[in-house]
């Protein structure tokens, strides 16, 4: 398989030493290093269950990629390379998508965040990259997963599937299903925010988990990475997804509720972070909702858990019965907790938005 696809880019494949690479969860990754020669490559095959149309990913990239080489040649943005036919991305004889990419040297990647200053790093160069991207016309992206961060969607499904489900998982759900009721005014904010176009749509990354952010080896942030869900959204999407998975030591696996704390001080680096590269360019209706984009995207990973738990795991892979609800009831602690210390989050973001820059 290797020989015919490194072909297609060029190399052939008995001069490489090739490795599986990485912790990502949804494509499939290789290290490929030169045996005669210091080259070093990515090689990727896109996760065609999730993302349906391949193309769209390297289209969006490729515009994104001309975009920056243009107004920002010296920001580092890891294109993907162009295959012989002068494509980004291969199909292969076994109907898979593989792409290849320059391997960034001296780079490492973090998979969990331990420092405020790794959650600093990693939410300015989330920031820098939606704020570079301010005046490319979002409207050229393609969806590439349609309704991926639509809460309001969402809820919805959860709601069709509360009415199907079985009375057994019905009754072992009852509490996480009270919760996702009791907090149904996320998802009603997010009806308006849409409804009422109360803030804009830009380039956002759509999966800020650490791990897709490069880091040099002093943990400075080096470049973002797996753009496969670059697409229109709104900041908060992005923001959220950071508070969300940077915030508690422990992740959405963890079953012992009392580990999932909120450090708030990883709050105040995130916003700092992001600050330091958007300030400008948000709007008042977006910092506004800074605060709300915690709730938002902790809120929206606790119903759908639920919903893959009331719908018979049908979609996120499990290692033992009750998986899901167990991540469920995590979410809804840990959104708990955020609610909890949310006036002090208010007053971290008008603090650091009134420091003098
Ligand atoms: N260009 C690159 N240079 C160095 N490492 C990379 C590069 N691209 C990906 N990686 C490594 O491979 C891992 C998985 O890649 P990623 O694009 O995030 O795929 P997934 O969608 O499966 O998460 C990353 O977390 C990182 O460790
Ligand atoms: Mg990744």
């Amino acid at each position: 398989m290797f020989n015919d696809i490194l072909k297609s880019f060029n190399l052939i494949a008995q001069e490489y030493h090739i490795e599986k690479f990485g912790e990502g969860l949804i494509n499939r990754t290789w290290k490929i290093t030169g045996l005669g020669n210091t080259n070093e490559f990515i090689l990727q095959q896109i996760n065609k269950n999730v993302f349906k149309t391949p193309t769209h990913i390297a289209e969006n990239i490729d515009k994104i990629g001309a975009y920056l080489s243009k107004h920002y040649p010296d920001y580092l943005f890891v294109l993907p390379l162009a295959a012989v036919n002068g494509d980004y991305m291969v199909k292969h004889s076994d109907g898979e998508y593989y792409r290849l990419l320059p391997y960034v040297k001296q780079s490492i990647t973090l998979n969990t965040v331990q420092t405020r200053s790794e959650a600093f790093e990693a939410a300015r160069q989330f920031a820098k990259f939606t704020n570079l991207l301010a005046g490319f016309s979002v409207t050229k992206l393609n969806y590439t997963l349609a309704g991926f961060h639509d809460l309001s969607a969402r809820f919805e499904e959860f709601k069709r599937v509360v009415k199907k489900a079985s009375a057994e998982r019905l009754n072992k759900a009852n509490t996480a299903i009270e919760n996702a009721f009791a907090h149904q005014n996320i998802a009603e904010m997010h009806q308006s925010i849409m409804n009422d176009g109360l803030i804009p749509l830009r380039v956002v990354h759509h999966d800020t988990k650490i791990s897709n952010i490069l880091f040099d080896e002093e943990h400075k942030g080096l470049c973002v990475i797996d753009l496969d869900t670059v697409m229109p959204g709104y900041y908060i999407s992005d923001v959220g997804d950071m508070m969300r998975t940077y915030l508690s030591p422990a992740n959405e696996e963890e079953p012992d509720t009392s580990k999932i704390e909120i450090r708030e001080d990883f709050f105040s680096a995130i916003v700092e972070g992001y600050l330091s590269e958007m300030s400008t360019n948000l709007t008042e209706a977006e910092r506004e909702l800074f605060v709300y984009s915690g709730k938002l995207m902790i809120y929206m990973q606790a119903i759908r858990f639920l919903t893959d738990y009331l719908n018979d795991d049908v979609y996120y892979g499990t290692n033992y019965p009750g998986h899901n609800l167990v991540r469920a009831q995590n979410q809804f602690t840990l959104l708990e907790k955020y609610i909890a210390a949310e006036d002090t989050f208010q007053q971290i973001v008008s603090n650091t938005q009134n420091q003098p820059r």
